[in-house]
């Protein structure tokens, strides 16, 4: 929402700052959402051993089902990977609602930043490693879209309100979790048990982390619910914009969509799984059940019908995607998907 005739980012974020830094025992109770890092995996669990003796037939091993990976699947996998290597952008932006100006503040708040940081970070890696390894992709291609993807920015179109940001991140991480878990799927149709054990870890720590935003979102919604069911609209209202949306392999203006449109035509993450994190979010707030007058009562209402409304546009919007051509991909050597 935008800001209203004297206010400034300042004045409108103070009372939201004042909610969020009064919610640090709850964040503190939802700490053992992080894993401790002695019990976390690691991208070298999944990886063959590079050190070993029989290094070259373990890679080879590692290779032989990887050759079966379409182009499809590829082009969806290079997509999620940059979206996750592009984790500093997330850091910058969720620094706003941790707030931690020293960089090492012991706040519950800045301790989940810190341990969930730590946790994204070995996405990236793992598929970083995993893609190099297959030999199947062109990792500069693909390192020059992380490059300018950190370079270019994210905007979770949250601004001016703190609120905003718990509200995207609880929708993105079960995005995420949907599309690391199909991939997962797709991977093990296509013989490759490695890449679907992966996909399925990484699945796994997306769906803690979706817990905890959730969950802090929902709080926020018990204690100043007149605040925040009209950011959730404004967030909800507009589609809400991918992380990676600016990402840019230096050729493709529109890659972002071309990588979008792979990942709806072969059910990756689709117009049906928007629509249904939607419902998820709106029912696990219980927003229909809130008591609420004027703008909030506008914004309950128009919430509690969007998922249906969304619902409706898919099987159009569906058939537009089928509809597209295929596009080159300079991730797989400007092959089409
Ligand atoms: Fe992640
Ligand atoms: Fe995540």
């Amino acid at each position: 929402m935008k800001l209203k005739g004297n206010e400034t980012y300042e004045t409108r974020i103070a009372p939201q700052v004042e909610v969020l830094q009064g919610m640090g025992d709850v964040v503190l109770n939802n700490l053992n959402l992080l894993s401790p890092v002695d019990k976390a995996w690691q991208p070298t669990d999944f990886l063959p051993d590079l050190t070993g003796e029989n290094w070259a037939a373990d890679l080879k091993q590692f290779r032989g089902p990887t050759a079966a990976l379409t182009d499809d699947t590829l082009v969806v996998l290079v997509g999620d990977m940059v979206t996750e290597e592009a984790l500093p952008n997330y850091a910058v932006s969720l620094n706003l609602i941790a707030r931690d100006y020293v960089g090492t503040s012991p706040t519950p708040w800045a301790r989940w930043m810190r341990g969930w940081t730590a946790e994204e970070n070995r996405h990236g890696d793992l598929l970083n490693a995993f893609l190099r390894l297959t030999g199947r992709v062109d990792m500069r291609a693909v390192e020059v879209t992380v490059h300018n993807l950190i370079a270019n920015g994210f905007d979770p179109g949250a601004y001016p309100d703190s609120y905003g940001g718990l509200v995207y991140t609880a929708f993105q991480e079960r995005a995420t979790k949907i599309s690391h878990m199909r991939v997962g799927q797709i991977a093990r149709s296509q013989g490759n048990a490695s890449l679907a054990r992966i996909c399925a870890r990484i699945a796994g720590d997306e769906s803690r982390h979706e817990l905890f935003y959730t969950r802090m979102a929902a709080e926020v919604v018990k204690q100043d619910p007149n605040t925040m069911i009209p950011i959730i609209r404004e967030l909800l209202r507009r589609i809400i914009a991918m992380p990676g949306k600016r990402m840019f392999d230096g050729k493709d203006p529109d890659l972002f969509d071309h990588f979008a449109a792979v990942a709806q035509r072969v059910g990756v993450y689709t117009v049906r799984d928007y629509a249904e994190i939607v419902r998820h979010l709106v029912k696990t707030w219980d927003i229909a059940s809130l008591q609420l007058c004027g703008k909030a009562a506008a914004a309950q209402e128009f919430l509690c019908a969007h998922a249906d409304r969304l619902e409706s546009l898919a099987d159009e919007i569906t058939a537009r995607v089928a509809g597209l051509p295929p596009s080159r991909f300079a991730w797989i050597y400007d092959r089409t998907a």
